[in-house]
């Protein structure tokens, strides 16, 4: 494989495209191509066309996006909405005017029916009502998956491009937001474990039972499944997918509870003090699972077990 062959990360700073740029760099690959989000806007039309129009890269792994929980999506709902689709089509659609042949889109496990059956597999796409917490960011997501496949079915053979979708399941490790109010379960666990072991505090209280099920994946994990996409072989990856069903689940293959989940954080994070979970609290959906038998057939497997990760999360968290 040519290592010399300019690819450009788009959300090069956020967790998912700095492990991106980490596997690439291990990998060989030393012509990798970043600009900051105040260097290029990506919702600025005009600035993304004289990006690719002058860099011209030949491989575009799209990690940029605005990301949150639910608090900031329930706020800024707009800005939800505006900001993923205007990042989709301007990199996308620019990335095609300039030659661009391959390109990655990274997604999210919320494009998903709030009533998915689990596992939550490919078909499961536009089957039903989506969680209304998060719809906005979720139908710009989709639009990013129908946005590929349409330029592949247009495009495809007349420009020989090859755009392919990602999907994560709720991903993990350094470089995310450990912020105390507005952070995902594992960073926000971690945080609290370290500063109850910090005060000798005698006791962690956790909303809700501790029963529902969740699945994680450490995001150097999800780097390599990424680059694993972007260069599996055509003949494979069709075989695989549909025109019209191309996104690709990516998860770790199985889940724990909030419950089993806490107990190891307190471990990796050195905590003894009793931790008490609080039933009148609302706990969410029960169980949200990927089905990634898709990808696992095309020959690719998460590696990091939850215990590794999480040391290396720890780490990262002291580090901050
Ligand atoms: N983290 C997860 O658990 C998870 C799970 C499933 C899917 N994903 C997907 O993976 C992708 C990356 O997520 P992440 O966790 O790495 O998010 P992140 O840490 O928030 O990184 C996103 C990056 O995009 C940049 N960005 C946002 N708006 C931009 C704009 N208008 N122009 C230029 N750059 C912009 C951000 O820069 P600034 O910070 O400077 O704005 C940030 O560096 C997203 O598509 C997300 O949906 C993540």
């Amino acid at each position: 494989m040519n290592k010399d062959k300019k690819i450009y990360i788009a959300g090069h700073r956020g967790m998912v495209g700095s492990a991106i740029v980490r596997q690439l760099n291990s990998s060989g690959f030393n012509n990798i191509i970043t600009r900051t989000h105040a260097e290029l806007d990506l919702c600025n039309q005009q600035a993304v066309a004289n990006f690719f129009s002058s860099e011209k890269p030949d491989e575009v792994y799209l990690a940029a996006a605005k990301v949150g929980g639910i608090h900031a999506n329930n706020t800024y709902p707009a800005e939800f909405i505006y900001d993923n689709l205007m990042i989709e089509v301007n990199v996308i659609h620019q990335a095609f005017k300039a030659g661009v042949k391959k390109l990655l889109f990274l997604g999210s496990s919320c494009i998903y029916p709030k009533m998915a059956l689990q596992p939550m597999s490919e078909d499961a796409l536009l089957t039903g009502k989506l969680e209304s917490t998060n719809e906005p960011y979720a139908v710009a997501k989709i639009a990013g998956i129908k946005l590929c496949e349409s330029y592949n079915r247009q495009y495809g053979s007349s420009h020989n491009i090859d755009y392919r979708s990602v999907m994560p399941t709720n991903l993990y490790g350094p470089g995310d937001n450990y912020h105390p109010a507005n952070s995902h379960v594992i960073p926000a666990l971690i945080r609290r474990f370290h500063e109850a072991k910090q005060d000798n505090s005698p006791e962690v209280v956790i909303w809700g039972t501790g029963m529902p099920m969740r699945e994680f994946l450490y995001v150097d994990d999800m780097a390599s499944a990424s680059v694993f996409v972007m260069h599996l072989d055509k003949k494979i990856y069709d075989q695989h997918t549909e025109p019209m069903r191309s996104h690709i689940n990516v998860g770790f293959g199985s889940d724990v509870s909030i419950k089993e989940l806490a107990l190891i954080i307190s471990g990796v994070v050195g905590y003894d003090g009793q931790i008490i979970f609080d039933p009148t609290k609302p706990d969410g959906t029960l169980k949200k699972l990927m089905d990634s038998h898709r990808l696992e057939n095309m020959g690719w497997k998460a590696k990091i077990n939850l215990i590794d990760g999480l040391k290396i999360t720890y780490e990262d968290f002291l580090n901050q």
